[in-house]
């Protein structure tokens, strides 16, 4: 059980080496900003409640904390002064809570364990250690023992420093006492001339306070700075997330060429050729197969379906049990029924399919006259020919027939057969006399 805590979010810096008009903690991994992941995490690692610390021209991330489903304190670092100064900012937004995580809102692989252990402990000063293969520019963990002593930043670190290979994670948990006593006391005197929360270590040892480690993997404190930065925690989030689904009887047989979004959710037995993206919003059940190169967004698939290859599902589509969707068709905000079939080459969109309708290759629904969408509904077991144009608003009636290349724009009674297309007509020898004058006409 997770103690009662607050988690201090710091997402004040400017992200500079982005390059980009969006502020840092709104760029994407797997399809949500990394301010989502960090929040979700704190959410799942059991905080009661948020404190966000932004800049004050950061109006666009505070817009989307507001929209989160969180009890969430807004705290604005007037500057950016170091993170020991961001949690000051912080924790003089609240007179609650006798625990609390400070996190960092770039670094979207932290895991809720890793911060539910940084919460559950009782020392003064937690630290999240970890050991990278390459310790960069990290703050070095001094410990005597299994207790932390002081973090040395890199550009304060003399050569003895250096050579730990224990690094500081950035997360840190700490207790109510200790930010009283030890925010007072932080000091900018230092290489970077910064407010460093890294100093609560040494403050709070020698002092008397507890401190204490918890161990991280390097991936959970994967900090994104650039899109370089952010390449890397995508690769490594998918791949996250694609062992999930094969541990959990998903099957791949090229998963990393498969690209998932935060929020899939797929059953055991579905099938995921290589080459298939899915974004947000998509629901997979079991045994259904999606073929190589189909793209899903925002989409519900029932049992035993089968989607591509080569298939587009956009927002509001929901495919029933056991339909096909074969390839090159885009469907957008369309039920298409149980055992329903479209499988080449067609546009569904803003439709009801019934069950076991048929859709021919070639078959578009004409759904926006330039200023609204309007419905195409089709009726149980209908079949439509090949190459039709559905003019809506229109409904076809159930066991209804369309012949090939109908263009229907008014209701088709259960049962009719409809052919809206030209009378043939049959010239005899034209071909022949054609050619004929022609060639004459060369000579
Ligand atoms: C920090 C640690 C370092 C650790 C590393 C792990 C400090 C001083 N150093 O360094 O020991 O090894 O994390 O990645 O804490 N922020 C603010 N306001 C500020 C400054 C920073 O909100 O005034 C936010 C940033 O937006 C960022 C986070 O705090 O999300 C970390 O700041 P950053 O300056 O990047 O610290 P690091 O150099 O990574």
């Amino acid at each position: 059980m997770t103690q009662n805590f607050a988690a201090i979010i710091l997402a004040a810096g400017k992200g500079t080496r982005m390059k980009s008009a969006l502020p840092k903690v709104l760029h994407e991994i797997a399809g949500r900003p990394m301010l989502g992941h960090a929040l979700a995490v704190a959410a799942e690692a059991g905080a009661s409640d948020v404190l966000l610390v932004t800049a004050p021209d950061q109006d666009a991330v505070r817009d989307y904390a507001d929209k989160q489903d969180m009890t969430l304190t807004h705290a604005i670092q007037e500057q950016q002064l170091g993170t020991g100064d961001a949690v000051r900012v912080a924790f003089a937004a609240t007179d609650k809570h006798e625990r609390f995580v400070v996190m960092f809102g770039d670094t979207p692989l932290m895991r809720a364990e890793v911060l539910a252990a940084l919460a559950n402990n009782d020392a003064d000063v937690t630290v999240l250690g970890f050991e990278p293969d390459d310790g960069a520019a990290y703050g070095r963990v001094k410990l005597d023992g299994d207790t932390p002593t002081a973090i040395f930043e890199y550009k304060d670190a003399d050569e003895a420093a250096c050579a730990i290979t224990l690094c500081n994670g950035g997360a840190m948990g700490l207790s109510r006492a200790a930010l009283e006593k030890y925010l007072p006391q932080l000091s900018n005197d230092n290489a970077q001339g910064e407010f460093y929360l890294p100093d609560f270590v040494a403050l709070a040892h020698q002092d008397g306070a507890t401190t204490a480690l918890v161990m991280a993997d390097p991936e959970d404190t994967l900090g994104v700075d650039s899109r370089a930065g952010q390449a890397k925690a995508e690769a490594l989030m998918q791949a996250r997330m694609r062992h999930k689904f094969l541990d959990a009887g998903v099957g791949m047989q090229d998963p990393d060429s498969v690209f998932l979004s935060f929020d899939t959710a797929i059953a055991a037995d579905v099938t995921l050729e290589p080459h298939v993206k899915i974004n947000g919003g998509v629901s997979i059940g079991p045994g259904t197969i999606i073929k190589a190169f189909t793209h899903l967004e925002g989409v519900t698939i029932g049992e035993n379906a089968q989607i591509g290859p080569y298939a587009r599902l956009r927002p509001g589509t929901n495919v029933g049990d056991e339909a096909k969707i074969g390839n090159f068709v885009e469907t957008k905000k369309a039920d298409i029924g149980k055992g329903a079939k479209v499988s080449h080459l067609s546009y569904i969109g803003d439709a009801e399919l019934g069950m076991n309708v048929n859709i021919g290759a070639g078959t578009i629904t004409c759904n926006y006259d330039g200023y609204n969408k309007h419905l195409t509904k089709i009726g149980d077991g209908a079949f439509v020919g090949s190459n039709s144009s559905l003019i809506a608003p229109v409904t076809i009636g159930k066991g209804a027939y369309l012949g090939s290349s109908s263009a229907v724009s008014k209701d088709v009674p259960d049962d009719a057969l409809v052919v809206t297309r030209a009378p043939e007509r049959e010239i005899k020898d034209w071909g022949r006399k054609f050619r004929a004058r022609n060639e004459k006409k060369d000579k």
